[in-house]
């Protein structure tokens, strides 16, 4: 029936028997809010991705900006649902399952065309690589989400790998906000180059601790320290955005930034990361030395 809950699939433990199985994503435990929360957060970024895309279209592609129109009012439609819902029904999961998979069609369809020199946008062929990305991790969610059956068991490797996700989605913020930024405000630009060094480095470090996990160790102290690492990191670079974004409210910033709304959308994923970042830190199974 319609009306009934799906049970999330949530992740099991990591090696620490004692530990619930939740979804590491989710805040405290993995109930059915915290996934009801995360899907609210992850709808209103496709929304956005929709409407970035729409006004970066060329004007003489009027049906492409129509889809994008159509997918703006598609998830704004969705968003208002999973605002009002208390549960997440069949239907509502079924709904945004079929919107974000239809949604990563259109992205990778655009982006074939910026590949075949089809079609020159004012968007970054990387930004559409990178929002497909973040739609296919939604999409990942949703079909955890509609799952009733209890989940696999988590390994380190999976938990790293979601760090691997979000290190790599905030060097690209760093990269797309330094190609937006205006030539004469150096000072910021010399301070994201500082913050993309540092989130190179710590996506290569994800990249290599996610590698050794897949040895199975029972605790892993160094990627907790890692972990602990990468949301200092994240922190300073969320509050950066905070502030890119109280700058242009304030129309105290020259960029090709297209809007506020851009620099508020990659600070709420910045915040999302964190959230994550801190229950997959909790997971990572820590051993004091004998
Ligand atoms: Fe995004
Ligand atoms: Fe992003």
């Amino acid at each position: 029936m319609d009306e009934e809950t799906p049970k999330a699939k949530y992740w099991g433990g990591v090696g620490k028997d004692s530990l619930p199985g939740d979804w590491p994503g989710s805040v405290g435990g993995g109930t059915g809010a915290d996934l009801l929360a995360e899907i609210r957060f992850w709808t209103r970024i496709m929304k956005e991705h929709s409407m970035f895309i729409g006004a970066g279209l060329p004007c003489d592609r009027t049906d492409l900006i129509r889809r994008a129109q159509e997918f703006e009012e598609r998830f704004a439609d969705l968003e208002a649902k999973v605002n009002r819902a208390t549960t997440l029904t069949p239907n509502l999961l079924r709904a945004l399952r079929e919107a974000v998979r239809d949604l990563i069609e259109f992205k990778h369809g655009l982006l074939r065309m910026m590949i075949q020199c089809q079609l020159r946008p004012n968007l970054y062929p990387l930004l559409i690589d990178h929002v497909t990305r973040e739609a296919v991790h939604f999409l990942a969610l949703i079909e955890l989400a509609a799952e009733t059956q209890p989940g696999e068991t988590c390994h380190l490797h999976m938990l790293l790998g979601r760090v691997v996700f979000w290190m790599r989605i905030m060097k690209e913020h760093i990269e797309f906000i330094i190609h937006l930024l205006d030539p004469s405000e150096r000072a910021l630009i010399r301070q994201a180059q500082e913050a993309r060094r540092t989130f190179v480095q710590l996506l290569q470090t994800a990249m290599e601790l996610e590698s050794m996990a897949e040895a199975r160790p029972q605790f892993f102290n160094t990627a907790a320290r890692f972990v602990d690492e990468a949301i200092a990191r994240t922190t300073e670079l969320r509050d950066f955005k905070a502030a890119a974004y109280e700058l242009l409210l304030m129309c105290q910033l020259l960029s090709a930034i297209p809007s506020p709304l851009l620099a508020d959308h990659v600070r709420r994923e910045a915040d999302r990361a964190i959230v994550e970042m801190r229950e997959i830190r909790e997971h990572i199974p820590v051993r004091k030395p004998c």
